[in-house]
């Protein structure tokens, strides 16, 4: 997919905003790629390739980790088959979006699993999106919407 991208970080811009990264706060680095990041093909069975990368989302409703909140867990794991966890491939980074702006980015190592929790305030409306990265196959995306 065509998108804005961060030369200094590697962070795709999902709303175009390319005055600053909010990931590495430089400023004015944003270029156009045509393969920013990989989509699934939601018309094609996936392969194995897509399988081990595609986010993968849990929506945990009832989270209960600030009572009275009505706050709300999304899990994502990489992918529907596990993304191997290995030093020389593995997940470096989830980073997640609502309806396109930026919310939150996740660093990972080879040593934990490659998988992150974002808690949502209660109340929170719109599509999580989400785009890791692999050390060796780039940038995939995926979506849920929280109703
Ligand atoms: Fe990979």
């Amino acid at each position: 997919m065509k998108g804005l991208v961060c030369k200094v970080c590697g962070y795709v811009a999902l709303d175009g905003n390319k005055e600053i990264c909010p990931i590495c706060y430089a400023k004015n680095v944003f270029e156009e790629r045509e393969d920013a990041y990989k989509m699934p093909d939601f018309k094609a069975p996936s392969g194995e390739t897509e399988k081990k990368h595609i986010p993968d989302f849990t929506v945990v409703e009832k989270c209960g980790l600030i009572p009275g909140t009505g706050c709300v867990d999304v899990h994502v794991k990489i992918g529907e088959v596990l993304h191997p966890a290995l030093s020389e491939h593995h997940i470096q980074e989830i980073t997640f979006y609502i309806d396109n702006k930026f919310i939150s980015n996740v660093m990972l190592t080879s040593s934990i699993n490659p998988a992150a929790v974002i808690h949502l305030k209660g109340g929170t409306k719109g599509k999580v999106q989400v785009i890791e990265t692999c050390n060796l196959h780039g940038k995939w995306f995926n979506e849920i919407e929280i109703k």
